[in-house]
């Protein structure tokens, strides 16, 4: 056990820890003698986790921002302040955006941007207040290269990286951590749990998503992001983390950093059979 990282954060809030990265984030943590609470939408979905006695399941949807807030706020006093949160739960849908209803990118928006952003809000006025702690918003390599036919999805991750950016100016110099977390494609249930609301689905729209579920299938198993997270965690500074395999997490976006617009997007449209 490294006593570090569970003196530096003896208590943290992981959302959607039932499984996928959630889960290994939490599983990391736990391993590292830090009290972990949980959250699932089913609290029966949190089992396994809750046979380790530091971990407290919590039960929160994140459709209801207020009500979430409160569960959080509650959670927070139970611990007496959380050290880390992490706010990791999300889900994809997959449509053409003019065709699908769009009620349906207003719900996720309001799941993984605007509700998300409420819990950072809480959470970072306890740790303002404390001087101390660490703020994970798990954004996505898609803040960066937008997947194909999940249009609400790159905006809400693109937002949570700019709320980042945002958060790691107004604490700097403070005791107050701030870090974009940004995967690749991880092997996780996220594609399983994509949403694909009925509407026409184009050609194009059935070869993007067969290369994204290849890159999924094929993707790092979630330990490798969660010691990721460690290693961040255990850095102690704000910063973006990229994680993933080699092609996306390094090389594409040194692909951004030296190339032009115009070649990222024909490489994108390549890597998702587009061309
Ligand atoms: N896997 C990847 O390749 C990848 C890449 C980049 C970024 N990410 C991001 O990483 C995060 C975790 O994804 P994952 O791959 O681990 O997916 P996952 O295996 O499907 O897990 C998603 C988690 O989010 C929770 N969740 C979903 N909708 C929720 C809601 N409305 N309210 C509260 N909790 C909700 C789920 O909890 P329930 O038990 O309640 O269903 C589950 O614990 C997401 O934000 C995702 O966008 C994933």
């Amino acid at each position: 056990m490294n006593a570090r990282l569970a003196e530096m954060y003896p208590t943290a809030f992981v959302t959607g820890a039932s499984t996928g990265l959630g889960r290994a984030f939490a599983e990391m943590l736990l391993a590292e003698g830090v009290s972990v609470w949980g959250t699932a939408r089913d609290p029966a979905r949190l089992a396994e986790l809750a046979k380790n006695q530091s971990f407290t399941p919590v039960t929160l949807e994140l459709r209801d921002g207020p009500a979430a807030e409160k569960v959080f706020l509650e959670a927070g006093r139970a611990a007496g302040g959380f050290a880390l949160v992490v706010n990791n739960a999300g889900y994809g849908v997959l449509g053409e955006f003019a065709e699908t209803d769009f009620a349906i990118w207003e719900e996720q928006l309001g799941v993984m941007l605007i509700n998300t952003a409420r819990l950072a809000h809480a959470a970072l006025q306890g740790m303002r207040a404390r001087n101390r702690g660490a703020l994970v918003n798990i954004s996505s390599l898609a803040a960066e290269f937008p997947l194909p036919f999940q249009s609400a999805y790159n905006m809400t991750k693109a937002g949570l990286t700019a709320l980042s950016e945002s958060l790691m100016i107004e604490t700097a110099g403070t005791g107050v951590v701030v870090i974009d977390f940004r995967p690749g494609d991880y092997r996780t249930d996220f594609e399983g749990a994509v949403r694909r609301p009925p509407g026409p689905a184009s050609p194009a729209l059935g070869r993007a998503w067969a290369a994204f579920q290849r890159m999924m299938e094929t993707g790092p198993a979630p330990v490798h992001a969660a010691a990721a997270l460690r290693h961040a965690l255990l850095g102690r500074r704000s910063g973006t983390v990229r994680c993933g395999r080699f092609f996306q997490a390094k090389l594409a976006p040194l692909l951004v950093r030296f190339g032009s617009l115009p070649l990222k997007r024909r490489v994108q449209a390549k890597y998702f059979d587009l061309e």
